[in-house]
């Protein structure tokens, strides 16, 4: 695992936009599967801006959803999928051809893990991975204690991560309990991780992640496990290291 330490979000959004550009010009047509919630914003931003500036074309880019929440009416403005339509498939100029996400409103859940499982199969695979890490050190909403060898499925939140996340709606009662995410074996998958985090608040669950023992507690020590794994933190993120 490497770990780069970064001054600001700007520096290492800038950064990890640059390694997604680089695996453009090499593979146009990449998988890449991204994050959301607030820390992966400067890469989306950083990224359209090489596009715009014509530093890379991203027209045949794909992109793929990391996790969803469960029970939202299709099209809220908070469900994932409109989240990542907004914040990378337009600004990237890409259509929702170019794009795949677990189906969340889907009657019957446990099907949409499996389908979504086999597009990423069928798409060949993500190239590059994007992630966060929770407070209490999720990727995904694989929260602690998930399998270090799951797969794509319903999850619920700790109410430690409906707190988090909060902020997207009027209020906690709003969030969703349930979700869909990418299972721990799923992610690892990925030929690239890279795992962003930003801000004192992910300190702690950065230091569990990248020097405690590898532990399902942790989800993100999983990241110890893979050959290509890339953890960008800022400095307040990387004040808990060693
Ligand atoms: C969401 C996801 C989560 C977030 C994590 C951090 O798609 O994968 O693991 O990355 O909850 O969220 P922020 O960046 O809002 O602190």
């Amino acid at each position: 695992m490497e770990v780069v330490i970064v001054p600001d979000s700007a520096t290492g959004g800038e950064l990890i936009a640059e390694a997604m550009a680089a695996l453009l010009r090499r593979k146009p047509d990449a998988l890449l599967g991204v994050s959301t919630g607030s820390t992966p914003l400067p890469v989306y931003k950083a990224l359209a801006a090489k596009v715009r500036d014509f530093e890379v074309d991203a027209s045949h880019a794909r992109i793929c959803q990391l996790d969803e929440y469960v029970g939202l009416p299709s099209g809220h403005p908070e469900a994932y999928r409109s989240v990542v339509l907004r914040e990378v498939v337009e600004p990237l100029g890409l259509t929702d051809a170019s794009f795949m996400g677990p189906d969340g409103s889907a009657d019957d859940v446990a099907a949409a893990c499996l389908d979504y499982e086999r597009a990423l199969a069928e798409a060949g695979g993500v190239d590059l991975q994007l992630l966060g890490i929770g407070t209490d050190g999720h990727i995904g909403f694989n929260e602690p204690c998930s399998s270090l060898a799951s797969r794509t499925r319903i999850k619920t939140l700790t109410e430690q991560t409906r707190q988090d996340n909060a902020r997207f709606f009027k209020g906690v009662e709003e969030v969703p309990h349930h979700v869909i995410t990418q299972g721990i074996g799923t992610i690892l998958q990925a030929r690239h991780l890279v795992l962003l985090a930003t801000g004192e608040a992910k300190a702690h669950a950065v230091a569990l992640a990248v020097e405690g023992p590898l532990s399902a507690l942790v989800p993100a020590s999983a990241l110890q496990l893979h050959p290509h794994a890339t953890v960008v933190v800022d400095e307040a993120a990387a004040s808990s290291l060693k």
